[in-house]
């Protein structure tokens, strides 16, 4: 897709330079790998996000956007409640259990994972199910290369993951009103968790991932409706069957487990042909909308996967 290789946008536009020079500092060498070890859990770590190809010619989102307008219900239900209630959250020290069908099951820590996985700054875009997008410059590293680490099975067909339980922490997690089922459970096709867009993030712009936005670590998968980006990862699971997922269990006939970008088939209660790209002006009357791209703009990475399929009934 033509749109997917985009003019370089300069690593300057995202990072300010003094980071940016730093961040090359802290790659180079053998002094960089002590600074990390001596560091502890604490560390700064996604200034190692390296820029690469994986960009897309729109405006970003301002980080202000990012982090101010959020879905995260452990926090509260509303849009602005995660930035608002997320203060206490503690996402270290954290570790995330990686099993079942794998050769080598393991538990690492954030510092495990800052050393194991060089990190990418890729910019992509992501879209809602509620018809609202943004752009956003994401520092993390391709779910493939954990999976590889933990040697999966033959059998293993899904890849499902956890998100924490912390009630004290969690406002949205305590209280007579319980919107979901906790933990927050999401899951992918193993061929979907390989592909090389799936992400594993621990930053946006400049900065380790903010709490409101799934801190420590969280899922990015840019051609699926925004939930799939399950949030504040403990554990991840290789499975034969395919794993519940927290919206469809909540409501089976709105989302389903594949939960594909796709202007052609609509959510049950309104059209996804269209989107509102948040932080830009939507006009006098906010009705200024930009066409749906299917799969999200990046069907030429992922459209092959489907083949075959019904998007209608695999929605
Ligand atoms: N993960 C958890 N654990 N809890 C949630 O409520 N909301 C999802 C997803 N991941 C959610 C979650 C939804 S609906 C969206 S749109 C994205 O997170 C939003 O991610 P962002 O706030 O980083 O944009």
């Amino acid at each position: 897709m033509s749109a997917f290789r985009p003019p370089h946008i300069p690593e300057s536009e995202v990072t300010p330079k003094a980071l940016y020079l730093k961040r090359r500092q802290i790659i180079g060498g053998a002094a960089g790998a002590l600074a990390l070890a001596a560091s502890g859990e604490a560390l700064a770590a996604p200034l190692t996000g390296k820029p690469t190809d994986y960009k897309v010619p729109d405006k970003l989102t301002p980080k202000k956007d990012v982090t101010t307008y959020n879905n995260f219900y452990e926090f509260g239900t509303d849009k602005s409640d995660p930035a608002a209630n997320s203060g206490a959250f503690k996402p270290l020290p954290w570790s995330i259990e990686i099993g079942g069908l794998v050769a080598k099951p393991q538990k690492l820590s954030m510092d495990d994972i800052m050393k194991s996985f060089p990190m990418e700054q890729r910019i992509y875009r992501m879209r809602c199910v509620e018809a609202w997008s943004m752009v956003i410059p994401w520092i993390g590293f391709p779910l493939a290369s954990l999976l590889d680490r933990v040697e999966p099975l033959g059998s293993a067909k899904y890849v499902a993951f956890e998100t924490v339980v912390r009630p004290d922490q969690m406002p949205g997690q305590r209280g007579f009103f319980q919107p979901i089922s906790w933990p927050y459970v999401d899951g992918l096709r193993m061929d979907e968790a390989r592909n090389p867009l799936t992400l594993l993030a621990t930053g946006l712009y400049d900065e380790t991932l903010p709490n409101q936005n799934g801190a420590p670590i969280r899922l990015v998968v840019p051609w699926k409706y925004g939930f799939k980006g399950i949030k504040s990862i403990v554990k991840i699971t290789l499975t034969e069957k395919e794993p519940p997922c927290t919206w469809n269990i909540i409501a089976p006939n709105e989302y389903g487990f594949y939960a594909n970008v796709n202007p052609h088939v609509d959510h049950p209660r309104w059209s996804q042909a269209t989107e509102r790209r948040i932080g830009e002006d939507s006009g006098l009357f906010g009705g200024k909308r930009i066409d749906t791209l299917m799969f999200n703009g990046y069907a030429d990475q992922v459209a092959s996967m489907y083949t075959g399929m019904d998007l209608r009934k695999y929605f």
